[in-house]
């Protein structure tokens, strides 16, 4: 495998937003033996970010800069059979994302992203998670806020709970913070593929236990003080994902996800947002506005980043024993992304000796689990019970 590349990881998307930060949070770790390379399809924009990452430490003088395009497979390849592990920010992954996925698995690279596109996550499943598998690479997706602070919460919480009897976990989240011209693109491309996000999921690993998401509408949650409505994100489906794999969810296991909101007006106000957004999706013209009004490659500034905050809420069950636990941290769609990201890309590449023996298109608590909480942590998000 992997062991001997000449480069320990490549940051694939370097030029766009959450790429740069990527990198620049690599950077700023200033550790002069990691051998990295920004990749991407424009040299000159990687040249100007390389500068940037030299402003912040010198030694990226060495970073490699190296020019892939998703619709070049041998480009591809080429990058791939290099490093230990690609980090990709390329995205909309459902457009641009299967090609890197496919010359991982052929080159046997490790591979991270942070897409929050089910139907992209389905599709990876589906058709490379046996072949990764043999390859005994992992390709671990969902490795930003979508849907790492969940798949880790609901890790953690299972863990302070017996797993010899049903669990149920609920997951309350609240957030501040912007959104970037890439990651509305990526929304709005979900949004219009009604089809394919109605689509049965593909479930890979089925063991004894039992694993379902918990049926609950809006409703007034006593025990926050806070209404709770069900969030439609790719989160729950990663939860359940690491629980069918994994024993500590025990033999019974139930997820709810849910915005944690202080007015039932902002539950109201929300609905009729998505609904809107997601009937306009469906509509060429109309889709075709949406996406000028935000532009690929731009996102919330410093600024904006700094004001950011999140924090999910876990309420945990087993029999009668109950557990509250909490994860948080910055500003949660970039800033906070790209450190979840860029730590998840070293955990792979470094922590390889200590890691679970998981393979295929797998989740971060099955490919990861407690190596990565413990990164995160030493990175400043927070892990707590109350
Ligand atoms: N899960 C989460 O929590 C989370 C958070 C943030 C972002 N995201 C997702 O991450 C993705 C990136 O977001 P962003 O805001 O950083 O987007 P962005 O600024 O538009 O960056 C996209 C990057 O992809 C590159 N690219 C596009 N097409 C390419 C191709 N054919 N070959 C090679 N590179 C190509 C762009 O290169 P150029 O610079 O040359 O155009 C750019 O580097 C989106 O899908 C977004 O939804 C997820």
């Amino acid at each position: 495998m992997a062991h001997d590349r000449a480069l320990d990881l490549v940051v694939f998307g370097a030029t766009g937003f959450t790429g740069k930060l990527a990198a620049e949070y690599l950077a700023a770790r200033k550790d002069a033996s990691l051998r990295w390379a920004i990749a991407g399809r424009s040299k000159a924009k990687l040249e100007e970010v390389k500068r940037a990452l030299v402003a912040i430490d010198p030694a990226c003088s060495a970073v490699e800069v190296i020019e892939a395009r998703s619709d070049d497979p041998s480009s591809l390849a080429a990058m791939t059979a290099k490093a230990r592990v690609v980090l990709t920010t390329v995205g909309p992954y459902a457009e641009h994302g299967e090609p890197l996925v496919e010359a991982c698995v052929k080159t046997e690279t490790d591979y991270v992203d942070i897409t929050g596109e089910p139907a992209f996550v389905d599709r990876m499943l589906a058709r490379w998670h046996v072949r990764a598998e043999a390859a005994r690479i992992r390709v671990v997706s969902c490795c930003g806020f979508d849907s790492i602070p969940h798949d880790l919460g609901a890790y953690y919480t299972v863990r302070k709970l017996p797993s010899d009897r049903p669990i149920t976990v609920e997951g309350f989240v609240r957030a501040r913070g912007g959104m970037s011209g890439g990651t509305w693109h990526s929304a709005i491309g979900a949004f219009s593929n009604l089809a394919e996000l109605r689509k049965k999921k593909p479930k890979v690993e089925l063991q004894s236990r039992k694993v379902g998401g918990l049926r609950s509408g809006v409703h007034y949650e006593r025990r926050l003080g806070a209404w709770a409505a069900p969030l439609p994100t790719i989160d729950p489906q990663v939860v359940l994902r690491s629980a069918r794999a994994l024993a500590e969810y025990g033999p019974d296991f139930k997820y709810g996800h849910f915005a944690q909101i202080k007015s039932a007006l902002t539950v109201v106000g929300g609905a009729v947002g998505i609904g809107a957004l997601l009937v306009l999706a469906q509509i060429p013209p109309a889709k075709a506005l949406l996406l000028k009004v935000k532009k690929q490659g731009e996102g919330p500034s410093e600024e904006e980043r700094k004001k950011g905050w999140f924090q999910v809420t876990f309420l945990g069950r087993a029999g009668d024993v109950e557990v509250k636990t909490r994860v948080s941290g910055g500003e949660p769609g970039y800033s906070e992304t790209a450190k979840m990201v860029s730590e998840s890309a070293l955990c792979l590449a470094f922590d390889r000796d200590g890691l679970p023996k998981r393979y295929g298109v797998i989740t971060t608590a099955m490919a990861m689990g407690e190596k990565l909480q413990e990164r995160l942590e030493k990175a400043g998000m927070k892990f707590e019970t109350l």
